[in-house]
């Protein structure tokens, strides 16, 4: 008896010295479309290479706001995922809770902040500590197309005004084609107005009205252009866009029933795992009038503090993992934006992905670099659901005048 207790003993060690380096890591994200999927697997390979337990917590729904409802609910029963795709202000807002990790140790070691653009590093930092973990830059401000649409319908290339998008999109129209794929969600509409918007009124006026909600602004000759350049682009919609997720509307453009599509360069990921070729049978450029801005969009990882030591050792790993040049290439090559650590070699990436990478670097020192509105850079989760709630009745109410949409748009922002 005595020597089984003792065996049992050795043997309890011996489990609880190998859980005390592999742990359980979940991590709650919304990458469930191909190209996303096949991007977020490549985080999963390198924990279980490390001996971790991936424990998937996907949740459906383009924009992530369905993540964020299942998330808030999790943590209030004191039940938080490791990590959970949060960014922008939305972290400092988890970070004022209280309920986040202090990642500094595994920032200090990886010397992230010597390997973060500033801009990007003060949104992963609360009261100077490193809470979140970066994982890329995504440029919203693309417009994508099908070459052969293009092509059949006579456009001879991407369009770089919005004049020349219109007179492209009648071609379309004209060759029985639709000339923009749209999924009629929320974040989706305010995805295309912010393009419109910095399109229109370029990037001083995109930061006074959309990112300082400055009431002039808002009020102004320029954003009623840009509402009428929005309702116009509508007009080239077909009627079954309500409700469409993001992905199926990026299928159309690669199935040759629609021309283009106003979409972040995640959009990028789905042609590419569906074995497109950029340059070749679909075409990237900046949205009408946007080629001198970026609209930037970083996704990343919050930390929930845990109390078990093994999953803190695995979040440690993962947030280690993140910043990792391994991972930076390979999620990135994916995922269809570009790293955000700095210096790496962009050998193995496409045109599209290098325009970006440029793109990124000089309009950082022109003042061309604004955060985007419609995912979650800018402003607080509050006001940025309210302005989108007024964008989407615009859009979807062709009643609603150009002076009450602004009106609306005003009073929404105002409210916040
Ligand atoms: C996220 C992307 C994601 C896209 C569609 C964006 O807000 O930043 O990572 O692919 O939404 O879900």
């Amino acid at each position: 008896m005595l020597k089984l207790s003792k065996l049992a003993t050795a043997a309890a060690l011996v489990i609880a010295g190998t859980s005390a380096m592999a742990g359980d890591v979940e991590v709650l994200h919304y990458w469930t479309s191909g190209g996303e999927a096949k991007s977020v697997a490549e985080l999963k390979k390198i924990m279980q290479a490390k001996g971790h337990v991936w424990k998937d917590f996907a949740v459906a729904g383009g924009g992530g706001d369905a993540a964020a409802t299942v998330l808030k609910s999790r943590v209030v029963s004191g039940n938080p995922p490791a990590a959970a795709q949060i960014k922008g202000p939305a972290i400092q807002e988890w970070a004022t809770e209280g309920v986040l990790a202090n990642l500094d140790s595994v920032a200090t070691a990886e010397k992230w902040d010597s390997l973060l653009p500033k801009v990007v590093a003060d949104v992963m930092k609360y009261k100077g500590n490193y809470v979140a973990a970066p994982v890329n830059v995504h440029r919203v401000n693309w417009m994508w197309a099908n070459a052969a649409v293009l092509k059949k319908a006579g456009v001879a290339g991407m369009p770089k005004t919005w004049d020349e998008f219109f007179a492209a999109a009648d071609k379309i129209k004209k060759a029985g084609l639709i000339p923009v794929a749209h999924g009629g969600q929320n974040w989706q509409d305010f995805t295309t107005f912010e393009s419109v918007v910095l399109g229109v009124g370029g990037a001083k006026f995109y930061s006074d009205a959309l990112v300082k909600l400055d009431p002039k602004a808002l009020t102004s000759d320029t954003m009623k252009k840009s509402l009428e350049t929005f309702r116009k682009v509508k007009s080239y919609t077909d009627p079954a866009a309500p409700g469409r997720d993001w992905n199926l509307a990026t299928a159309m453009v690669m199935q040759e029933k629609a021309a283009f599509q106003f979409m972040g360069d995640w959009a990028k990921g789905e042609f590419l795992a569906a074995g497109k070729v950029p340059g070749k049978d679909f075409l990237c450029a900046a949205a009408p009038g946007t080629a001198n801005a970026f609209t930037f969009n970083v996704d990343s990882f919050a930390m929930f503090k845990l109390k078990d030591p093994a999953a803190q050792k695995a979040q440690g790993d993962l947030a280690a993992a993140i910043m990792g040049p391994e991972f930076q290439e390979v999620f990135n090559l994916n995922k269809g934006s570009i790293p955000v650590r700095l210096n790496m070699n962009m050998a193995k990436f496409d045109d599209c992905a290098k325009l970006s990478s440029k793109d990124f670097v000089d309009t950082a020192k022109t003042g061309g670099l604004v955060p985007s509105v419609a995912h979650g850079m800018a402003i607080s989760p509050a006001a940025e659901g309210a302005i989108k709630d007024a964008v989407s009745q615009f859009w979807n109410d062709d009643k609603i005048s150009v002076a009450d949409g602004m009106k609306n748009i005003a009073k929404a922002a105002a409210a916040k």
